[in-house]
């Protein structure tokens, strides 16, 4: 572990590295029910007692909307050299499918015209996660027809913003849509049916495969891909059977999404795990599904936070595992263990085993109950070791030969976090939610005095 305890040398970063930070729109946004947006499924779920923390929901959110241009200064106060956002599909095809909503493309031309100027670059991911809640009424993920829709509308904003935008993200994290949304039911729309669960991987698989599609025959020169959530799975024991646990483990959370991205299908020993609840069981694995979801990307985008450690447990659930905690090792308020060497570990097996043409991290981070001082800052110095120390097993990662392209820390400024609500901060801005005011935290000072050094020289 001792390389990662190491500061960050940010001279180990390649020239023209993409340096960072993320949002998703319904987090941020606010203007839920302004200028012709339709209501998304966690517009539902947050009206739904008992789902959210709080009672919390994402009507004001950060007001990003409302305060487009400052929010723009800060990111780029911030010395980034990219802005990864979410497009709000409810706000440009509030019916889901059909006549597009000017007022919502006008929203994101204008924030990428406001990058551009700025000389940040925009990373524009389609989906992560505010699915509009006509389209969950009429089955959701569960049905092949989301998948198409989300084509077509993959095709209004690569039409609109092609020009301009040329870093897309089709699908953010399909596993937590998945899993959570339909599996455990903690995310809208809060299902709990594994089968379900599993027909809603494979549309949005299918779903990214279409969006693509969309993106190459409307963006000349455009670059695709991705995002999944990814943790490295390791056993508790070096026994036989928490080996074979871990194995399952990576299954369920890694290959089953990265196998298919990657041109090679499902991995069977899961489709047998699952048995009837498999989406080939069910009969939703047709013609050219698999290549639809296999054709080429350009990069593999990795939402990393932490890793799991696993132990055989007959009997528990359909994979027979347990996530165990680590004594002696560090958790984030959300309980996720800090466990940078595995992200060193998971790029190079990412390299290794399935060799992207290029990896990003389009998602690392923490949160803590951050507490403002009388200073009125936020001094995190936890946040801050954990970007270091991440940021030091990537330079490790490089090292080692793994083709990192980027790096996104999640988030620009605290904002809705789903089910924890306002609870849970992840920025590396505070956020007042009754004042709005935006305070760059000490990780956040941290982050631009590296990022500053990391770029020295490099034309802006
Ligand atoms: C990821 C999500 C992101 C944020 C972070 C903490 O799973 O993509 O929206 O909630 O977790």
């Amino acid at each position: 572990m001792t390389a990662n305890t190491n500061q960050p040398n940010p001279h180990s970063f390649p020239p023209r590295f993409t340096w960072g930070v993320a949002t998703s729109s319904y987090q941020i946004e606010g203007a839920a029910h302004e200028d012709g947006r339709s209501p998304s499924i966690w517009d539902t779920f947050c009206a739904t007692p008992g789902k959210v923390l709080n009672g919390d929901n994402g009507d004001v959110a950060c007001d990003h909307y409302h305060r487009l241009d400052s929010d723009l200064d800060l990111i780029a106060s911030v010395g980034v050299n990219a802005y990864r956002f979410s497009v709000a599909w409810p706000r440009v095809v509030p019916e889901g499918r059909g006549t597009p909503n000017p007022a919502g493309l006008d929203f994101y031309s204008r924030l990428v015209d406001g990058l551009l100027a700025r000389g940040i670059t925009p990373w524009l991911t389609l989906y992560h996660w505010d699915l509009p809640q006509v389209l969950q009424d009429a089955g959701g993920w569960p049905k092949r027809d989301t998948a198409l829709a989300l084509g077509d509308y993959a095709a209004v904003v690569t039409d609109a913003l092609g020009d301009r935008v040329k870093h897309w993200i089709t699908i953010n994290e399909p596993w937590v849509a998945a899993f959570m949304g339909y599996g455990n039911g903690v995310h809208a729309p809060g299902h709990t049916d594994l089968a379900e669960s599993f027909a809603a991987s494979h549309h949005l698989l299918l779903a990214h495969g279409l969006a693509l599609q969309a993106i190459r025959a409307n963006v000349p020169g455009a670059k695709a891909g991705i995002t999944l959530n990814l943790a490295a799975a390791y056993p508790a024991t070096g026994s036989p059977e928490d080996q074979a646990a871990a194995w399952r483990q990576d299954g369920f959370a890694n290959r089953w999404y990265l196998d298919p991205v990657f041109g090679r299908g499902y991995p069977q020993d899961m489709v047998e795990r699952l048995g009837a609840a498999s989406p080939q069981a069910q009969g939703l694995v047709r013609g050219s599904d698999l290549e639809t979801i296999g054709a080429p990307t350009d990069f593999l985008g990795v939402n990393m936070y932490s890793r799991s450690v696993v132990a055989d447990a007959p009997g528990e659930g359909f994979l027979d595992v347990r996530q165990l905690r680590v004594e002696g090792s560090e958790y984030t308020g959300f309980d996720w263990e800090v466990a940078p060497q595995s992200l060193t570990d998971l790029m190079l097996r990412l390299q290794r085993d399935y060799n992207p043409p290029a990896l990003y991290i389009t998602e690392n981070g923490a949160t803590y109950p951050d507490t403002v001082a009388e200073d009125g800052t936020v001094h995190d110095e936890e946040r801050t070791r954990y970007f270091q120390q991440h940021l030091a097993a990537l330079g490790a990662a490089i090292t080692g030969g793994a083709k990192m392209a980027g790096y996104f820390a999640w988030s620009l400024m605290d904002n809705f976090e789903w089910a924890e609500g306002y609870d849970k901060r992840f920025g590396i801005v505070h956020v007042d939610f009754e004042t709005q005011a935006r305070t760059l935290k000490a990780s956040g000072r941290w982050y631009r005095d590296f990022l500053a050094r990391a770029q020295e020289g490099q034309p802006a």
